[in-house]
Order: structure tokens, then sequence, then C-alpha cells
């Protein structure tokens, strides 16, 4: 862990340039719009590490599949994100000598990501050979409005000398995964064109036919004037440049923009690539920079307005908050329905920027609170669409009925091939159908249900339905052979969480049943007849809902999280030497996989999620229990034993989890930022302050909050939308202030008491302290 980043309340900034550094601010200052993104690298050469990155959502390959030892029913590929063309790239000679700041001496070095704005930013001077010393002010972004667009603008102002600039804008497409799996590229060249005004490059993937055109034009500026040149053009195999060299004299700034449009076959027939490419450039090029940038920083103004947290008297709390808000607003915008969350978002390829059950345990409730609710409704029907993939993998794997949704997947299909996650992480169905309860809770939006969301639940309790066995011993149903959230254990038996939230399922979906019965009969009558569902089905479920089995511990009064859980030896995680620590860097698998050490939230993501069915003695029980054994070595631990810790009011606790989460990226908190950054778990971390701190859920179509706040924060206040009304919450020691900025009035409940905030109204009530 290394803290280099200065504090500032809006921008994320880094003081001087440490190669050593570098991949990891590469992470953490990328851009993206949701439909692409952009690691920061340079935009001139540069020889040292670096992990170039340029992604387009959607756009992936299937790399086989690499595995030490097949087994049946592994998926063929692994699905990934590609990297695709470099299109920031611009070489800049500086009398006749590459830029590179591997090669040369580098002053009053500083790159920021302004997140109030959206834009990336770097200011250095390069000291070349000789002493030349050269300015370059370089600022870049991924449009917000016009999505398929990036533009750059470059400034080099020569310091001590007169001289030639260089500049060598271009598009290059010889570009490769890191995490390739044979070392494969993965893009054919499929045509190119260098020209004065604007040169192009469209490639296409080896396998799937995705194809992708970059379009560019730029132009140069000397102290402001535009510059008549003919540009020299070059072209070689993924390859397009244009070139042109000027004179300049000391002090003064020759200035390119560069402008790209990077269009996709995702959204364009084949055809017509290059002229919507063309199209989406020229337009973007007439506007021009300028009003590129005030677009740009209008629409992110529209996005703090929905999602910002502003914490008063904590700078470096201020700062982690809000650069997760903005990392989870620049991946995921939510038009796009085929569209997903990878856990690394735009900002590496670890994790092949595939969905996981990340998505609705943790991103849902962000998207839901703090943006149109059509943006969460998306990514549910993301997982409708894959509904009948879900039930081929389900055959695929030997059931005769039902879905079970992939753990990994782009299109989905499964694409992960560990045994022990592929066939056992089953508790997934289980997030899965808890997105639509959330969603329905959350919005009141109950036409989901008839509309999407019954066949999928429908599909999940058919699964489980099979998947449970009736064990004579017990007298009971139980679940064999799974593996819960709690990676560090696999192929157990009756893992609580996975028990409890397949009972759940099944007992949704019969309520839903219930209610479209007798609130939309003749679709409920459609759906039983396209589903084929019987009432030997059901009854099965009510069977199942009434007779699982669920191991406990009478004595503590604790859910076990598996059987023979306390069989091993329990010994705290504080009493470990701490060189031990991280578990999975030092200790072997198979000590691990031995241990009482828990990865990440497992029983106690069972008692989060149906948290209003548990009693506060249940939930302090099974936390007390749970905590001292967790080593939190997933990046989705920490934010729900903070939301947790704040419902029982240990204070401390919460403060602790929330700041092993809030600045995990910033300050390489798990030493591995350089791979990406930890996009999906920081949902988790705006969960920690909104439903943690401010102690929001949705109970009975009341917005309920229960705040408290950490002791050195002066007050914290949000926005959040609910049913149509956006509420801004300020929470400070003594008092929560809620103000409705809409004409739409909204129910809510602040601890005990409830009140309607009407249009523009405001609720005042006392802060009260928690206790169990
Ligand atoms: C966690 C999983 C998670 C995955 C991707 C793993 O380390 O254990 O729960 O889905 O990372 O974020």
């Amino acid at each position: 862990m290394k803290q280099y980043l200065k504090l500032d309340e809006w921008s994320i900034i880094e003081e001087s340039f440490d190669p050593a550094l570098h991949e990891i601010s590469e992470s953490i200052f990328s851009i993206g719009n949701g439909y692409m993104g952009q690691r920061a690298n340079f935009e001139e050469r540069y020889s040292g590490p670096s992990l170039q990155g340029s992604y387009m959502a959607g756009v992936y390959y299937p790399d086989k599949t690499r595995v030490g030892w097949w087994k049946n029913g592994y998926p063929e590929y692994f699905a990934k994100v590609l990297n695709s063309t470099n299109w920031i790239g611009i070489d800049v000679l500086i009398n006749g000598t590459p830029l590179d700041l591997a090669q040369c001496e580098v002053k009053d070095f500083v790159r920021q990501l302004n997140m109030k704005e959206g834009y990336l930013s770097r200011r250095f001077v390069a000291v070349m050979e000789g002493g030349k010393e050269v300015q370059i002010e370089a600022v870049r972004f991924v449009s917000m409005k016009r999505q398929e667009i990036g533009a750059i603008r470059y400034a080099v102002t020569p310091l001590n000398f007169s001289g030639s600039i260089r500049f060598v804008p271009y598009l290059d497409g010889d570009v490769q995964n890191k995490d390739s799996n044979y070392d494969e590229k993965f893009w054919l060249e499929v045509e190119k064109a260098a020209a004065a005004d604007l040169s192009y490059l469209t490639l296409k993937t080896k396998k799937l036919d995705f194809h992708v055109t970059s379009v560019m034009a730029f132009d140069v500026f000397k102290n402001g004037q535009k510059l008549e040149f003919v540009p020299s053009l070059s072209e070689r195999e993924k390859f397009v440049s244009a070139e042109a060299v000027f004179d300049i004299e000391q002090g003064e700034t020759l200035t390119l923009y560069k402008y790209v449009a990077n269009v996709t076959s995702r959204n364009h027939g084949l055809g017509q690539l290059v002229d919507a490419g063309k199209k989406a450039l020229l337009e973007a090029h007439a506007a021009g920079f300028d009003t590129l940038l005030r677009e740009q920083a209008e629409a992110w103004a529209e996005k703090w307005k929905g999602s910002d947290i502003i914490i008063e008297g904590d700078a470096s709390a201020q700062q982690g908050i809000r650069f997760n808000i903005f990392q989870l607003n620049q991946t995921y915008t939510g038009e796009d329905d085929r569209l997903n969350i990878g856990p690394k978002g735009f900002t590496g390829e670890k994790y092949g920027g595939s969905t996981y059950w990340d998505t609705e345990a943790y991103c849902v409730p962000f998207y839901l609170s703090t943006a149109d609710s059509t943006i969460a409704r998306n990514l549910l029907i993301y997982r409708y669409k894959h509904l009948e993939k879900a039930k081929e993998n389900a055959r695929k794997l030997g059931f005769t009925k039902g879905a079970l949704y992939p753990m990994v997947t782009m299109n989905g299909e499964e694409c992960h091939n560990e045994w022990e996650i592929t066939f056992e992480e089953i508790h997934r169905n289980g997030a899965i159908a808890y997105a639509i309860y959330n969603y329905v809770n959350y919005t009141g939006d109950k036409s989901y249900l008839s509309q999407y969301g019954l066949e999928v639940l429908a599909e999940i309790s058919r699964f489980w339905e099979e998947r449970v066995n009736f064990s004579n011993l017990k007298g009971k149903y139980v679940i064999l052979g799974v593996t819960g959230p709690n990676e560090y254990e696999n192929n157990v038996n009756n893992n609580w969480y996975t028990n409890r939230i397949a009972v759940w399922t099944l007992e949704y979906t019969l309520e839903v049943l219930d209610y479209l019965k007798a609130n939309e009969n003749a679709r409920y009558l459609e759906l039983v007849d396209k589903l084929k569902l019987t009432d030997e089905e059901t009854a099965k479920w009510r069977h199942i809902i009434d007779n699982m089995y669920y191991p406990v511990d009478e004595e503590r009064g604790v859910f076990l999280q598996q059987d023979g859980f306390l069989d091993k030896e329990i010994v705290p995680v504080k009493d470990l030497p701490p060189e031990n620590l991280p578990l999975n860097q030092n200790w072997s698998w198979d000590r691990i996989l031995r241990s009482c050490y828990i990865k990440q939230a497992d029983v106690l993501q069972g008692l989060y999620f149906l948290g209003d069915r548990y009693d506060l003695e249940t939930k302090k029980r099974n936390f007390d229990f749970y905590e001292p054994l967790t080593v939190h070595e997933s990046s989705l631990s920490p934010c729900l034993h903070a939301i947790i810790a704040c419902e029982l009011g240990y204070q401390e606790k919460a403060y602790e989890m929330y700041l092993r989460t809030a600045r995990l990226d910033l300050d390489n908190y798990n030493n591995d930022t350089e791979d990406g950054c930890h996009t999906t778990s920081m949902a988790g971390t705006w969960m920690s302050v909104i439903q943690g701190f401010a102690g929001l859920r949705v109970r009975n179509d009341e917005l309920v909050l229960k705040p408290f706040i950490p002791s050195h924060w002066k007050s914290f206040s949000f926005n959040v939308m609910f049913r149509g009304a956006t509420l801004n919450v300020n929470v400070t020691e003594e008092s929560i202030i809620v103000t409705n900025e809409t004409d739409v009035p909204a129910a809510i409940r602040i601890y005990d008491n409830s009140y309607t905030v009407g249009a523009h109204g405001e609720i005042r009530a006392q802060r009260a302290t928690v206790t169990v």
C-alpha cells in the first residue's frame, strides 16, 4: 500500500512521475463512458512498463479454454473484452528525437483526473538531449454525450530552444490482450485508409465477427492560429498514421487536436461502419474540442446530480467515495441492455470484463438509487435475455429442467472453468432472483414481474427443486457439494446461505405467482401456460420450503456456514501472526481450505439480503461469530460487513470496514490496482455509506433511514431517487434533513417515525443512536 495521490475533493492528482507506479496510475486514471474505456496510457510513445488498454463494451473474444485437467461440463472458451485499436496514440518527435518518458528526465509532472467534469489531463516538462526542455499539456476524454467519440488536446511548448516538432497521430490495431490464453492476437485487418482529412482503420475479430472501425482527424494550431499543412501519410498492417513537422520558436505553443470515432458492428451494419464512423467524427470535429469538453462537463453535472455523496470534514473519505461513484458512472450508463459491469470495468483485463454475480448483489442497488429506474431494469433484462442459455447450461450439467445462470459470462454462456466455481458456486442463481425482488421492492414497478421477472424466477426455482435432494437420514432436503460465497471452502454440504437463498427464491416465486393470479390473471394464465407450470411443481416447492435443512449451532445461536464448520479449529484472524496475511499469498490452498478463515461474507450475505426477516439479536450473534474469522480477501467483503456493523451500532467496526473499501484502489490497498480497479466493489462502498451509515432500506413501500455519522465527519449528504422523487438527505451529529427536490411526494420513515415529504418539502428529525 502506498499513498501517493494528493487529496482533493473533486480530482485525483499525481504530482510526480514514478515509472514504478505508472501501471497503477494507468488503472486509477482510466476514463470511460459506458460504451468504451481507456486506461491512462500516455498518448506519446512510452517504452517503460505499461498495460496498453482500450476497450469497447461488449466487443469480446471467446479465447479457447486453458486448463490443466479437462472436466466434462467445462466451457470451451473464456470470453474476454478485447483490447482494441489504440486510438489515443500520437508520436511526438522533438528535433527528430521521440518523446518517451522512459528515456528522458521528467519535471513538474502532474496527472489529474477531473471527476467533476470527466476528463484526464497531464502536464510535465521533459528534459531532452542537450538539456532541451519541452512542456507538454494534454487533455483527453471519451464523450458521455456522443458515446463513440474520444478527443485529445495535446500542446507542446519548447521552453529553452527553438526547433522542430513532428506530430504523428495514428490508429494502431496491432494490439493484444495481456491475458490471452495462448499468446494469440485476436484481430484481423479489414480495411484502412490514411488521408489528409480523415484516416480510418477497420478490424474484425478472428471469431464472432465483431468489427470495429476507428476514424481519426486532427488539427494543429500554433499560438491559437490554425495551421494549413499537407500531412504525409503512412499505412502498414493494422496501422494508419498521418504526420507533419512544424518549426517552432522558443516559448511558442503547438497544439494538436485529435478527434476519434470508434464505431462497432454491435451498433451499425457491417457495410455502414466506415460511413457511420465518418459521420460521428465529422460532427464532433465540426463541434470542436471546446464544445465537446463543455458537453462533457454538462453530462457529468447531470450524473453528479443523481449520485454525488458529499462528506464534510474528511477530505480523504470525500475523494474516495467520489472516485468510486465516478468509476461506476463511467463503466455502466444503462442505455444498452446487452451490456453489464465487469469486476474491473474498463480499467484492466483481469476477470475478462465479464459479468459476475457482483452485478446483482452489489451494483444493482447503486443504479437503483442514483439513476432512472430503467437503468437497473436493463441490468435485469440482460439476465432475462440470457434465460435460454441458462436453461441450456443446466441441461449441459445434467439437469432435466430449470436454469442455472453462469458464474462468469458475456453472452449468457458459462465461461469459467474451475469446477468448484463453475459447477458448485450455484448461489449466484439466488442473487439473480434477489435482484428482481430488490428492483420491484425499490421501484414498486410490479409490471416487471409479469413482463420478465416470473419466467426467470420460475426457471431458477425449478433448478433449486432439482438440485436439492431429500436426505432420509435427516428427514429434510439438503443441498450437497457446493461452494458458498466464501470461496475459501469448496464442495461443502448444506452451505447455510445457499440453502437459505434457494428456499427464499421458492418462496418469492410462489408469492409472485399469487400476486399475478390475483392482479393480472390473464397474463398469469398465459405465463403458466408458457412455462408449463404444474400444481405438482408448486406443491413440491412448498414442500421444500417447509422441509429444508439448515445447519445451526443452537448453543451459540448461530447459523452454521455449512455442515461440520464447528469441527474446525476456530482461531480468530487477530490471533494469526500478521505475516500470514493475506492468506491467499502466504498459505497453500490446502491449508486455506481446511482452515476456519472466511474470504467474504457468507452467512452474513444471507442476513444482509434477508435483513427484514432476522432480528438484530440474531444478526449480532452471527456477526460476532463470523466477522472475527473473516479475512476480507475479496474486495466485496468489507462493505457488507460495514453495513451490518452499522445496523448493529458497531460504529468503530463499521468505520474500520468502510476504510478498507473506500480507498481500496486509490491507496492500492490490496497491491493489485495495476491489474485494474475493483469496480464492482465500488458499488459496495457506495452501499456502505447509503445502506450502512444512512441505514437506507425500502420496507413496505417506505424509504427507511436510520443514520449514524462517523465521529470525525461533520456531515454527509446525498441524493437518492425513489419512486419518481429525488430526495436529498443530509445527516449531521444532531439532525437528519430530507428535502424533496421534485414535485412527487415520497413516503419515508426516519428511525420509527413515518412521514410524507411533499413536493419540494422538507422533513427534519433528531439523530438517534442505535443500540442492540
Ligand atoms: C469473489 C467473487 C466475485 C469475483 C469477481 C472473487 O474474488 O470471491 O465473489 O464474484 O471475485 O469480483
